[in-house]
C-alpha cells in the first residue's frame, strides 16, 4: 500500500503517520467495527464516487444494526469522503470509512464503549488482479459455510464477518486456486469472500437472492440494473454448486473486485463459447463508473 497524505479521524484529517489507535481499542479486541468499500473513478469532469449515497446509506445500516450511533450525519459522511480524495495525491482510489468501539473499556458490552470513526484511501487496483475482466480467475467452493443470519447479521459489513471471509480466501489461495466460492448452511451458492456471483445459464442471468445469506452488494445491483437496462432476463434464484459447475459464464462483482470472470471452479472449465454476458457487464461497468454513460451519471458523485 503506498502511503497517501491523510486520513479522516472522528472529524479531522489527520497526516497518515499519526492515524494510530491504542492496542485495547475495543472493536480489535471483539469485532465491532462495521466498514465500507468505496471507490473513486476519473471523469471527463474530474474525480466522482461512484455510487456514494448507497454506500453511505450500508455504512449507517450496519451501524443501525450492530446499535452504534456514528455521531455523524449522512451528509457529513460523504462530505467527509469527499474531501478526503481531495487532500490525498491518488484520485482513482479504494475508500474505507470504518467505525469501531474505542479505547476506553473492555468486556462483551459494545454500548459502554465510544465509537469512532475514521475514513482512509489509497490506490488499489482491481482485487484479483489486472486481468481478472479478460482472462478470468479460478475458484473453488469452500468447505466453510457462509456465515448464517441467524447467528451474525451478513447485511451489516462488520469486521467480524471477515473472519469466516479470511477463512475461505486463505483454504483457496493455499490450495493454488484465486478466490473462494461459499455456500450457505442450506448448502446453496451464497457469494465470494468480498464479492457477489452471477451466473448465466441458456441466456438467463441470475444470482443469489440477498435471503441466501449474502451482503447486498451495490456493485451487484449495478449489475442488476444493467441487465434490465438491456432486456437481459433476469432472476434472482438459489442454485447448487453443480448449477455453478454446468454454468455457461459465472463472475464475481464488488467494489475491490469490480466484474471478474470466473473461468474454472473446482478443476471444472466454465462455459464452451465465450462470456459475453460477463464482457457485456464488465464493459458497461468500466464506462458507468468513468462518466461514459449518460443514464448512469447520476450514479457519481464528484468530489
Ligand atoms: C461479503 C461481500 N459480499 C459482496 C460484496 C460486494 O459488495 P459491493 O458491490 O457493495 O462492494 C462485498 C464487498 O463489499 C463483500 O464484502
Amino acid at each position: 500500500m503506498l502511503p497517501q497524505k491523510k486520513i479522516w479521524m472522528d472529524g479531522k484529517l489527520v497526516p497518515w503517520d499519526d492515524a494510530k489507535i491504542h492496542v485495547l481499542t475495543h472493536g480489535l479486541h471483539y469485532g465491532m467495527a462495521v466498514f465500507e468499500g468505496i471507490r473513486a473513478f476519473s471523469t471527463a469532469e474530474g474525480t466522482a464516487i461512484f455510487r456514494l449515497d448507497e454506500h453511505i446509506d450500508r455504512f449507517l445500516n450496519s451501524a443501525k444494526i450492530y446499535r452504534m450511533d456514528l455521531g455523524h450525519s449522512k451528509g457529513e459522511l460523504a462530505e467527509a469522503c469527499k474531501e478526503l480524495v481531495r487532500n490525498n495525491p491518488a484520485k482513482e482510489c479504494y475508500i474505507r470509512p470504518i467505525a469501531y468501539t474505542a479505547y476506553g473499556e473492555m468486556g462483551l458490552n459494545p454500548l459502554r464503549s465510544k465509537v469512532s470513526v475514521a475514513i482512509a484511501s489509497w490506490e488499489w487496483g482491481a482485487y484479483l488482479g489486472a486481468d481478472a475482466a479478460s482472462k478470468g480467475v479460478r475458484a473453488a467452493v469452500s468447505s466453510w459455510a457462509r456465515i448464517d443470519s441467524r447467528s451474525m447479521p451478513v447485511q451489516a459489513k462488520c469486521a467480524a464477518n471477515y473472519a469466516n471471509s479470511a477463512l475461505a480466501k486463505m483454504e483457496a489461495t493455499a490450495g493454488g486456486y484465486d478466490e473462494a466460492i461459499l455456500l450457505n448452511t442450506h448448502g446453496m451458492v451464497a457469494e465470494g469472500p468480498g464479492e457477489n456471483i452471477f451466473r448465466v445459464k441458456d441466456g438467463i442471468l441470475s444470482t443469489p437472492p440477498a435471503s441466501s445469506g449474502i451482503l447486498r452488494g451495490i456493485t451487484r445491483d449495478t449489475v442488476i440494473q444493467f441487465a434490465r437496462d438491456q432486456g437481459i432476463t433476469f432472476y434472482r434464484n438459489d442454485s447448487t454448486k453443480e448449477e455453478l459447475y454446468t454454468s455457461d459464464e459465472v463472475f464475481f462483482c464488488g467494489t475491490a473486485a469490480g466484474i471478474a470472470k470466473v473461468r474454472e471452479i473446482d478443476g471444472r472449465k466454465i462455459g464452451y463459447d465465450g462470456t459475453p454476458v460477463t464482457d457485456q457487464m464488465a464493459k458497461l461497468y468500466a464506462e458507468a463508473t468513468h462518466g461514459k454513460i449518460k443514464k448512469y451519471e447520476k450514479w457519481l458523485a464528484p468530489v
